[in-house]
Parts: C-alpha cells; structure tokens; sequence
C-alpha cells in the first residue's frame, strides 16, 4: 500500500496522456500558449503500461486518463484497452472536452473504459464559445449523447464556476443533469499558471444554500469515483450535484492521488512543484522492482497541502500540463 507521510492513503493515479488540446479555455491554457511538450519526450503507451502496472501492484486501483485533451492522442482506445486488462486496475475513467468524443465513445466503451468526466461549462453556446474559444457546443452535446447511446451509465459534466461569466447557466445545467440523468459537478477555479491565477473564485459553499432549498438536496455518503468532490442529492434520488472547493473549503487532508505527465514526470500535487521522473528510469531499463521503488520514494514527497489561498500569485504548472 502506498502511505504517505500525512498518513493518507494514496489510491488514484491521473496520467495525462498529452498537454495539447484543441480548447483554449480561459482558465486553463493561455492564449498564444507554445510551450507544449515535445513528441519525443512523450511516454510510450509500454511506458504508460509499465508505470500503471507498476501503481496497481502498490495497491493503486483507480486510474484517469487525461490531457490536455486527451483524445488528441492517436489510438487511446487501444491503451484504455491494454490498461483495463491488468491486474489491479479496478475503475477506468477519461476526462475529456466532449469535441471527439462522439467518434471514440463505442471503441472506449468497447475497450473497457467504466467511466467518463465531460467538461461543459454553460448550454448557451456563446457562453461555451468565450470561455473555450471554439464554437464547440453542438459538438459536446452530440459527444454526451453518443456517449449515453455506447452504454456509459456514469456521465459527469464538470462545470467551471466562473464569476461574471457562467453563473447564471447553473440552474440551466442543473436541468440539464436532471433531465438527462447526468451527475453535475462544479469545480471551483484554481490559480493554475498564469490563466488561472488572475481568476476570481466563485464560493460554492454559499450556492449550495440556495439550490438547497430548491432542490431538496441533502448531503451524500456515496462515493462517486472517489476524489475530492462533496456529493449532494436531491430527495427524489434523480439529481447528484458534486462540489469542488479548493478555495473556499480545501480537501488537501483526504487527498488520496497523484499525477503523472505527458513526459513520464510525477507530480505530488496540483499546486506544488515536488515531482519525480520516471522516464529515465524506463529508458535505462529498470527493473518492476525499481520502478516500484522510485514510486515509493516519489510518495515520500508528498506535500501536506496546496497554498492556493496564501499564495495565489504562485505561478504553478497550467492543468493542462498537469492534468485536470
Ligand atoms: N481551475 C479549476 N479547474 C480547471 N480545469 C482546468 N483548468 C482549471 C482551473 N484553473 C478543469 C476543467 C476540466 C478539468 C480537466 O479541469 O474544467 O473539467
Ligand atoms: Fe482544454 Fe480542458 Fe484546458 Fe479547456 S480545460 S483548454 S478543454 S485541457
């Protein structure tokens, strides 16, 4: 098992398996942004077994596959594939921006894909358009459906709160998820490079008191996927509304993942710098023990907690990098 120093039990691992995407959303990628990782410092999909592999036999059961854009990357089914077969790999997700996922949602499902996060942040399509910089809209929409139709029964839409721009399209969407029987989540924005640190926050905690009432939602104790998010349900059962706060309440004391890079590079957390590279390791040939070593003492390194608040202006990685 993989215990880290703050005694919390490390069982998700995020690989993000590029950096590219074809979104520009405000908070995340800037624009003019070119400091993609080059094609040759990408990790193999043998690399990516390996390390997967290697996490599983260290007790880690659930992997995300991510970006960037992570259906940018040639042939994901085939690794969503060959990871699903190995042993110890328990739940299976993708977290995607729903513009291709409506020509890979039955090869995924296909390949043993068990669930998938999509990102939407309003259903009005100007909105989507100012935030993401595309006209992408019909195309998620298309994407959600075509996704339900390939047999994916846990749909997320993940929704950035954005102050001033989308937070009037959250009852919209709540009709939406209800309707559509899709599992909302509203992510609170993080000072993430230099897209992310200017952003204002919107508190989720003070909405929930509103949609409360509403919705009679009442807190949850299942767990869905297993990360951060606080879960509420409606009465009925029909409405799951997930909350993501790194600002206004951060969850860092239950913080059970870890992430990996397009180059193979650990990192311990969304809003540190601690970080080990495997790559080198893979590329001399090391050993399964080795590579379960070098995870070990990547682990060790975990900090206690990110610093969003007190140093907001702290450049940090944009996601896209890091994986969202
Ligand atoms: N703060 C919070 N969430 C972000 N995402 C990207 N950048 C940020 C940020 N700065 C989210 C996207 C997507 C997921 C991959 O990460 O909305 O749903
Ligand atoms: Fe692309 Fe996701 Fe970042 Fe938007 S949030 S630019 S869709 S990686």
């Amino acid at each position: 098992m993989l215990i880290d120093r703050f005694h919390r039990r490390i069982d998700y691992l995020r690989i993000s398996v590029t950096d590219k995407c074809d979104l520009r959303c405000s908070y995340c990628i800037p624009q003019g942004f070119t400091e993609f990782e080059k094609p040759a410092n990408w990790l193999s999909f043998a690399d990516i077994e390996r390390v997967v592999g290697a996490f599983a036999r260290l007790g880690v059961s659930r992997f995300r596959l991510t970006g960037g854009e992570p259906l940018l990357r040639k042939n994901l089914s085939q690794l969503v594939a060959n990871l699903a077969v190995l042993s110890g790999v328990e739940d299976l997700s993708l977290t995607t921006n729903g513009t291709q996922l409506s020509r890979f949602a039955y090869d995924l499902r296909h390949a043993g894909l068990n669930r998938l996060n999509v990102s939407l942040d309003s259903l009005r399509r100007e909105c989507v358009q100012t935030i993401s910089g595309k006209d992408s809209y019909e195309q998620v929409i298309k994407s959600l459906q075509v996704a339900r139709a390939a047999g994916f029964e846990q749909i997320k839409i993940n929704m950035v709160a954005l102050p001033g721009v989308n937070i009037d399209d959250i009852e919209e969407m709540v009709g939406f998820c209800i309707a559509n029987g899709f599992i909302l989540r509203l992510i609170e924005v993080m000072p993430m490079g230099k897209s992310g640190w200017k952003q204002d926050y919107f508190n989720l905690l003070e909405l929930i008191e509103n949609l409360r009432p509403k919705y009679q939602l009442h807190k949850s104790n299942r767990i869905y996927g297993g990360g951060p998010a606080k879960y509420w349900e409606s009465a009925d059962g029909r409405f799951t509304l997930g909350l993501i706060t790194p600002r206004s309440q951060h969850f860092c004391a239950t913080c059970n993942r870890v992430r990996m890079t397009v180059d193979g590079t650990l990192y311990l957390c969304l809003g540190q710098e601690h970080s080990v590279a495997l790559k080198p390791l893979l590329q001399a040939g090391c050993s399964d023990a080795e590579l379960e070593q070098a995870i070990r003492q990547a682990i060790d390194l975990k900090p206690e907690k990110h610093e969003f608040n007190e140093h907001p202006e702290k450049i940090i990685r944009i996601m896209a990098k890091t994986g969202g």
